[in-house]
């Protein structure tokens, strides 16, 4: 009995010591797995904020010769230098004809673009307007009144410039685009709307198709038609006489509506 009773508080103290050790143990463990949690969490967050800043936003005024459109673009903000996919998420079309019909009186084109631009502020987080690149490319329209009045077109992209100087955006200048230029990005939307320079892969990464044929484009304007297209040969094909210009890398090749009534009227005369 006695024996029995020493024993007894002598065991308990051993399994007290071994239960004691295996608690230790216990809560070394879980202490060690919540640092490894929280590190995995810290980590993650701290990647995904790396990662995803968010988004950007990019404006577009596109000034044809019946209308002007302002455009608004967000891209993922990591993707700057590399395959981010841009995406229209604004439009709103300018109240009133083109900007060249505002040669005589261009003070007033600025009010209806005003109302336009305080739609965008809505659309775009106010912390990044002032890094919100902001473009406007002027077409045939502008390219007649300069033609017919210098002063007057340059009065009437001062005008724009000007308001956009009060502007929080990011300005980038008003000009006056070219035919080629004008023919090469309607080239370069209609090839990239259609996936023609990007895919998806299966593991949702974008790259660029092997082989990828490119398409044509036609661009019917209000002043100005432009048809471009990748030519067989560059410029070593009688199309040159049409003024197509072939870039050393992309070969593309415009044609304008102007170039083809000269070449229809070279034709005429011969
Ligand atoms: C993108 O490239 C430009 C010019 O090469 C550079 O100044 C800029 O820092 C780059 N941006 C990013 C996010 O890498
Ligand atoms: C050209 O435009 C300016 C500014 O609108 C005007 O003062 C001038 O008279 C115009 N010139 C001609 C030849 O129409």
């Amino acid at each position: 009995m006695f024996t029995v009773l020493s024993r007894q508080p002598c065991q308990q103290t051993g399994f007290k010591v071994l239960s004691k050790t295996s608690t230790i143990i216990t809560l070394v463990f879980l202490l060690l797995s919540i640092v490894v949690v929280i590190a995995v969490t810290l980590v993650q967050i701290n990647q995904k904020e790396v990662l995803s800043p968010g988004l950007k936003y990019g404006i577009v005024l596109d000034a044809g010769s019946s209308r002007t459109t302002v455009y608004v673009y967000e891209w993922p903000a990591e993707k700057e230098n590399d395959t981010g996919i841009v995406s229209q998420t604004f439009k709103c079309s300018v109240k009133g004809p083109g900007i060249s019909s505002y040669g005589n009186n261009p003070q007033e084109i600025v009010k209806p673009i005003d109302d336009c631009m305080n739609k965008v502020k809505e659309k775009i987080p106010s912390h990044l307007h002032k890094n919100t690149p902001t473009y406007l490319g002027a077409t045939a329209g502008m390219r007649l009144l300069r033609l017919q009045n210098e002063t007057a077109a340059n009065e009437v992209l001062g005008s724009i410039q000007n308001y956009f100087r009060s502007q929080p955006f990011e300005f980038r200048g008003a000009q006056i685009i070219t035919g080629q230029q004008e023919g090469v990005y309607g080239w370069i939307t209609a090839n990239y709307l259609m996936g023609n320079f990007l895919e998806k892969t299966l593991w949702r990464t974008w790259v660029h198709p092997h082989g990828a044929e490119t398409t044509g484009a036609l661009d019917l304007g209000g002043a100005s038609t432009q048809l471009s297209f990748v030519p067989e040969e560059c410029m070593q094909t009688p199309i040159a006489r049409y003024r197509c210009s072939c870039m050393a890398m992309t070969t593309v090749c415009i044609l304008t509506a102007s170039s083809v009534m000269e070449e229809m009227k070279q034709r005429k005369g011969s």
